[in-house]
């Protein structure tokens, strides 16, 4: 997280104005870093798309979606109008030269009336088939040539594959420096995801616990409600694997393996991650049909509404055998880790969304107490409830000594108050700063590619080999049970969930 305060002026640009991540995610962002006073005096939002637009009609729009996306609640009128002053809609074909002859133009013209050259930032909200296009155009057209200055922030899927994410960082890597790149993973700008490296560097308490002499397995578990909605063109390509696993769930596979960095800078943090990736025992074929879970939503229901099957989604083949669901074991061959399985997760359409990830310690070597069975285990809750617990044993009060397992719970919205910045904001605003921490390097992205590699690759050979089926508004196939089975009686997220279900109608019965 940027730690100094910039005060050049900044000229942002979106590419993909009229797209969903910009007015979801990057207008309420950049609207909420405003009206918090991140951003330096002077700035300008460039937008551009390829469809007609009134300049209104544009704004209305984006008015919308903070009133409906951002955590601040509707935009108050005034400082509505003030921001929406700066952002400038520009229709632009990204495969014609004019369209970055234009921007050039803008960009130059704004710098001239600050009388200062401003920092540039060039937002990719753009389908993945555009990137080279544009970054082409700004390299041709000198938008972004000052390497301390100039930045291009590049969304997910950074390639489909090993071979083309190496194409794509070649092609980006010939225009521009690694410095200018930021490859986005936003799980990486999430509050709670932030604080695993606060919470394991800065407590001495669990540190030194931190390995395979002391911890049995983990699990990582990102389950999501929602199916694959108007998605459905870009997904079926894609599947969970690529989607949610070579980036979000490895990302946070790293920063729990990771090794202490020397100090709180992006490289050696950066290192760091990469090199957990490299001692992932790359999988064989036949450990993927073994330690590798596939499946896919059937109709169903999930939160009383009715959920149509996969195959029978909009932009979907009616025979995919794209996986929405993935359960894998993994090994890190290193000396902290060696021994240790790391389960990860996620799926769509399931009961609830939740990210969860559980370090489950070893049992107490002293068993001196007869009922002493349930080891510790640390929760870290990351979405929806933000919150860490432990799991300890502890005398039940009364005359008989007799253990029961309790939780000591750090919850954030009993230590803070305000709600906390959006993962977008913290990204935006390190990006402004030059702060890369949080972004992916080249060899990052690759070395994630190349651990999902050959389950990509076994699974295309044999496109329905033990691909399994789950009715949506279910937790996935018994088969991923069956996984975790050996180490643990069940994924931890599970009883959690129950909890929280029995406290919600709690709630409402009290109402
Ligand atoms: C995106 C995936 O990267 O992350 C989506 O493309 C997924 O399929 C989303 O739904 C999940 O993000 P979050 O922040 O809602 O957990």
């Amino acid at each position: 997280m940027a730690q100094k305060k910039n005060e050049l002026p900044v000229a942002v640009t979106i590419f993909g104005a009229k797209g969903d991540l910009t007015r979801r995610k990057l207008i309420p962002a950049l609207y909420n870093l405003y009206i918090e006073n991140h951003l330096p005096p002077l700035f300008s939002i460039f937008c551009i798309d390829f469809l007609e637009t009134e300049s209104a009609a544009f704004k209305t729009d984006l008015l919308e979606g903070i009133n409906e996306f951002s955590r601040s609640g509707q935009a108050d009128p005034v400082k509505w109008k003030a921001f929406s002053s700066k952002i400038i809609y520009m229709k632009g074909d990204f495969q014609e030269t004019t369209t970055f002859q234009n921007l050039k133009e803008k960009l130059v013209d704004f710098d001239k009336q600050n009388s200062q050259r401003s920092i540039r930032i060039f937002y990719l909200a753009t389908a993945p088939r555009f990137i080279e296009v544009i970054a082409d155009g700004l390299y041709q057209y000198t938008a972004c040539n000052k390497d301390k200055q100039d930045r291009i922030v590049i969304e997910k899927p950074f390639g489909t594959d090993l071979d083309s994410a190496k194409k794509l960082n070649l092609f980006l890597l010939k225009r521009f420096t690694e410095k200018q790149l930021y490859r986005i993973d936003h799980y990486l700008g999430k509050e709670t995801v932030q604080n695993i490296l606060a919470f394991r560097f800065a407590n001495n308490v669990f540190e030194p616990l931190w390995n395979n002499k002391y911890i049995d397995h983990v699990q990582i578990s990102l389950a999501e409600q929602v199916g694959v909605g108007k998605r459905g063109g870009y997904y079926d390509s894609s599947g969970a694997l690529r989607d949610m696993i070579q980036n979000h769930l490895l990302q946070l596979l790293c920063i729990v393996a990771m090794d202490c960095p020397g100090a709180y800078k992006a490289e050696l943090i950066r290192d760091a991650k990469t090199k957990v990736l490299k001692y992932i025992r790359p999988f064989t074929s036949r450990d993927v049909f073994k330690n590798v879970i596939r499946a896919q939503y059937t109709e169903g229901t999930v939160n009383n509404q009715p959920v149509p099957g996969y195959r029978k989604e909009a932009q979907v083949l009616p025979d995919s055998s794209t996986e929405t669901f993935v359960t894998a074991k993994l090994f890190i061959d290193n000396k902290r880790w060696r021994g240790v399985p790391f389960f990860i997760a996620t799926g769509k359409a399931l009961p609830r969304q939740v990210s969860v990830i559980v370090i489950q310690f070893k049992n107490s070597p002293n068993k001196i107490f007869k009922d002493d069975t349930v080891p510790n285990r640390l929760v870290i809750s990351i979405q929806p409830e933000l919150e860490i617990s432990l799991l300890f044993e502890n005398k039940v009060p009364g005359l008989e000594m007799k253990l029961q397992p309790v939780d000591m719970d750090f919850m954030y919205k009993d230590a803070y108050t305000g709600s906390l910045p959006e993962a977008y904001e913290a990204l935006l605003l390190d990006v402004l700063e030059g702060d890369p921490t949080l972004f992916m390097r080249a060899d990052q992205v690759e070395a994630a590619w190349k651990v999902v590699m050959p389950i990509l690759d076994a699974w295309k050979k044999n496109p329905s080999k033990k691909l399994l089926f789950y009715p949506a508004g279910t937790w996935g196939p018994e088969a991923a049970l069956k996984l975790i089975r050996p180490h643990a009686k069940k994924w931890f997220q599970l009883p959690r969930i129950e909890r929280l279900v029995r406290m919600e109608s709690a709630a409402v019965q009290e109402k």
